[in-house]
């Protein structure tokens, strides 16, 4: 279980959240609402531990994050987090394959071809495969977005950030993104998506709208009863 508790930010003096409460537990998908520039990457970015909080508190599994060293943030984020960002944070002059493979790089355990084996297996998934040895500054739009979704699950995180994920695909890749959110929630992944798309919403187990500095629950999902 994820769990924050009256949750500040505030950046110099412009307040983003006046104190939100937030859980979601294993195998939940949490939509995050609300209207451009109201701190949804904001929240997400607090979540990943990659930027602070003001004040209140964040657990992760019993654990304390937000007291852990910069040392242990990181090691926190390599295990357990996944992040698409709203960007992509693709590296230009990078393959897309080399791009996919760049976090396991930092994960100094990790089995470097069997993961290259299951990129491959992904980008052939999220048909991508012929353009795993272009340089990303070439590929399209959702062509990022997807070699970003592909990178964000490749180490097996079991919290999914993503930021706007779906705004750059069609409906086949669309309805990609949505099998594939179904299959980490049924993996027991917590999946927390920042999104405009109200067609998310079908696979949600609830639905968060941000408005007034404050995480409003707008509807909880009867998924595990369907
Ligand atoms: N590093 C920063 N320094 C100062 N202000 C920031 C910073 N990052 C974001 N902001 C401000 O905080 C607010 C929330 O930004 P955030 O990116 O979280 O919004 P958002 O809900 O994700 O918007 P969008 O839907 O456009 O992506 C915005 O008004 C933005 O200008
Ligand atoms: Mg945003």
């Amino acid at each position: 279980m994820l769990e924050l508790k009256q949750v500040k930010k505030s950046y110099k003096d412009k307040q983003i959240f006046s104190g939100i409460d937030l859980t979601v537990e294993a195998g939940q998908i949490v939509l995050l609402m609300g209207k451009s520039g109201i701190g949804k990457s904001t929240l997400l970015d607090m979540i990943a531990g990659v930027k602070s909080m003001d004040d209140g508190s964040y657990h992760y599994r019993g654990n304390e994050i937000f007291c852990q060293d910069d040392k242990q943030m990181s090691r926190f984020r390599n295990r357990h987090i996944g992040y698409i960002l709203q960007d992509f944070a693709l590296i230009d002059d990078y393959t897309v394959l080399e791009n996919l493979l760049l976090p396991a790089l930092y994960r100094r355990s990790a089995d470097t071809s069997s993961l290259e084996d299951k990129a491959r297996q992904l980008a052939d998934q999220f048909e991508v495969s012929d353009v795993l040895d272009t340089k990303v500054k070439r590929i399209s739009g959702g062509q990022k977005q997807r070699a970003a979704i592909i990178r964000s699950i490749l180490l097996d995180p079991d919290i999914i950030l993503a930021d706007e994920p779906t705004s750059n695909l069609d409906a086949d890749n669309f309805q990609l993104v949505i099998e594939l959110f179904n299959t980490l929630k049924a993996d027991g992944k917590i999946i927390i998506i920042a999104t405009h798309d109200d067609r998310l919403t079908a696979i949600a187990d609830k639905v968060y709208q941000i408005s007034d500095h404050r995480l409003k629950l707008m509807t909880q999902g009867g998924s595990d009863d369907a």
